[in-house]
């Protein structure tokens, strides 16, 4: 008996999980062991012996009852804090795999850096229906009946009467329907025209500029659009207008932007052409002009707009920018595609 419960107790204390303490109860304890047999036995005994070897039998059962029991609750309480520490999920981790914070596209910030920057000169920015009606996209613009660029080839009609904006000029009615002068307002926005290629896309953005006032001149703009290339493009540049034709400016300019990459010189430190600007030194970045009086004319005098847009009174210039064409000087870009293509690798490498 002595043997028996020593070997059990050495057992119940070297259980290392509540599993392994169940066998050995089992084995000491379960109905066929030798503790309990003998207990059963008793009444077999001769009668001097049963009071005996039954009270020392019930003590042995009791104690490895006690040791197991108190055992258990050891191993019981371990197992819990294990699976607890095992669970345990600190939620102020972040998830896992980490999920990359999203950012915003190429053209988004440009166009925020461009808002950002007229704002500064004191332009409010506006925005407009990308679905255009023929008048303002064209009529009220000074285009004449047969102006190639109403051709169906060149604009996306959804009837004789609605088009989609081929570019963000009707806002300049719409704008001065609206306000009465002066008037400084940019709008940036989508323009559709049926081209694709690596130089097209059917959809691109445009902002546009427009400054009505008295006494504004060519040198007006030229002074703005010369802040707007020394803030995107560096403070060494210079603007230059060439002589151009827009229906709705007169006169007109294309404007170029002097070379960042060679300065302007054309060829770089080593003597081979700017691959940039193609050994010009300028870069070109819009079409712009003094608003043609004819398009005043088309802004009709309201209540809220009276006396309304009196060319005799009025100057104003206007300028038109293709955001994709900014953001791809700026950042060497090489084909317009990529911004529509949604691969992260080259989203992923702006901001
Ligand atoms: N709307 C013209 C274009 O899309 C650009 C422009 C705007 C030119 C304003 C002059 C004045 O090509």
């Amino acid at each position: 008996m002595r043997e028996l419960t020593e070997k059990a107790r050495a057992e119940i204390a070297a259980a290392g999980s509540s599993a392994q303490l169940e066998q050995v109860r089992v084995r000491y304890l379960g109905r066929r062991a030798e503790l309990p047999l003998l207990l059963r036995g008793v009444a077999q005994l001769p009668p001097e012996q049963r009071a005996e070897v039954g009270r020392q039998a019930n003590l042995a059962r009791r104690d490895l009852e006690a040791l197991i029991a108190e055992r258990m609750e050891t191993l019981a309480v371990g197992e819990m804090q294990g699976r607890l520490a095992a669970d345990a999920i600190d939620v102020t981790l972040p998830g896992s795999p980490t999920v990359p914070v999203g950012r915003l596209h190429v053209l988004t910030q440009t166009t925020r850096e461009l808002e950002d920057i007229f704002l500064g000169l004191g332009f409010t920015v506006l925005e407009g229906p990308e679905v255009e009606t023929v008048h303002y996209n064209f009529d009220a613009l000074n285009h004449g009946k047969t102006h190639p660029a109403r051709a169906r080839t060149d604009t996306f009609y959804l009837s004789n009467e609605v088009v989609l904006r081929t570019h963000t000029s009707p806002m300049q009615i719409r704008a001065m329907e609206a306000h009465p002068p002066p008037l400084y307002v940019v709008i940036p926005g989508r323009v559709f025209r049926p081209d694709s290629d690596a130089t097209h896309t059917p959809q691109f953005h445009q902002i546009e500029g427009l400054a009505v006032d008295e006494d504004i001149t060519l040198a007006d703009l030229k002074g703005t659009l010369l802040a707007f290339a020394r803030a995107v493009f560096g403070d060494e540049r210079q603007v230059r207008l060439r002589p151009h034709f827009f229906p709705f400016t007169e006169p007109s300019v294309e404007v170029d932007v002097s070379c960042f990459q060679c300065s302007g010189s054309g060829s770089m430190r080593d003597g081979s052409r700017c691959a940039l600007c193609k050994g010009e030194g300028w870069l070109e970045v819009l079409g712009a002009g003094e608003v043609d009086p004819n398009v005043y004319s088309a802004v009709p005098d309201t209540e809220r707009n009276a006396p309304g847009y009196d060319p005799e009174k009025v100057q104003g210039y206007a300028w038109g920018m293709g955001i994709e064409r900014i953001a791809m000087l700026k950042h060497g870009i090489p084909d317009l595609r990529l911004y529509f293509e949604n691969d992260l690798r080259f989203l992923g490498q702006f901001g």
